[in-house]
């Protein structure tokens, strides 16, 4: 459970979320992630990338990539519940899968990543110095050359998520946090349509690591 004393305790909070609620019932689902799919076609990746979907929870975007070949995948979530109901859902298929529990901003000692992504997660680090240490291993951890796709609510989009404060990000925020790092290819915004169909406006940037 969140503490209502002391600093945020992150971790609690998604062992929290994960274990009470059902897939559906998180305003984040989507049956179908269009935009990460649409992205990772239009950048070409090879089946055989190495992708990683940082605070990939139970979310379907693994199994569609499963689905459509790739076969080098890793989950990594803050959230062991998180983690297990993704395994659960994929049964068998869970073997063809990496998973690491772990806060994203601790990442260490894995292998370098082709691929980048991360929808939803990004904007949770509303202080600087989070933001910075996960940016440090974007920049350890995503080899030159790759792909990182960054979802994250935009200035229009909603002020919370989950029931915690988030940052939002215009284009040029986003752009300007990312220059040492990566090179940016493309933004949009896109309107998620949550399982309670409201709205949630989110902006989506593809960017190359630089050399
Ligand atoms: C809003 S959900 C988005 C889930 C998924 N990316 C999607 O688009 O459906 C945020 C996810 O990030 C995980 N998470 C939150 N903070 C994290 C962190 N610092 N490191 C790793 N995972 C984190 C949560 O457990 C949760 O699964």
């Amino acid at each position: 459970m969140q503490s209502t004393t002391g600093p945020f305790d992150a971790k609690g909070h998604w062992e929290n979320i994960h274990r009470t609620k059902g897939l559906k019932e998180v305003s984040w689902y989507q049956a179908i992630p269009e935009v990460s799919l649409a992205l990772l076609e239009e950048h070409q990746v090879r089946k055989d990338a190495r992708i990683i979907d940082v605070g990939g929870g139970d979310s379907l975007l693994l199994d569609h990539l499963l689905q459509r070949g790739f076969s080098a995948i890793t989950v990594l979530d803050i959230s062991s519940a998180a983690l297990a109901k993704a395994r659960l859902r994929l049964g068998e298929r869970s073997a063809e899968v990496e998973w690491i529990e772990s806060d994203a901003t601790d990442l260490t000692a894995v292998e370098p990543f082709d691929v980048w992504h991360d929808r939803a997660v990004f904007h949770f680090l509303t202080n600087d110095q989070d933001a910075e240490r996960y940016l440090r291993r974007v920049a350890e951890f995503l080899r030159p050359g790759g792909l990182l796709i960054l979802g994250t609510f935009s200035d229009n989009g909603p002020e919370k998520c989950s029931g915690i404060p988030v940052h939002r990000y215009s284009e040029a925020e986003m752009v300007t946090r990312l220059q040492s790092i990566c090179e940016r290819i493309k933004c949009i915004t896109v309107d998620h349509v949550t399982p309670f169909n409201t709205l949630q406006n989110f902006l989506f940037c593809a960017f190359r690591k630089r050399a």
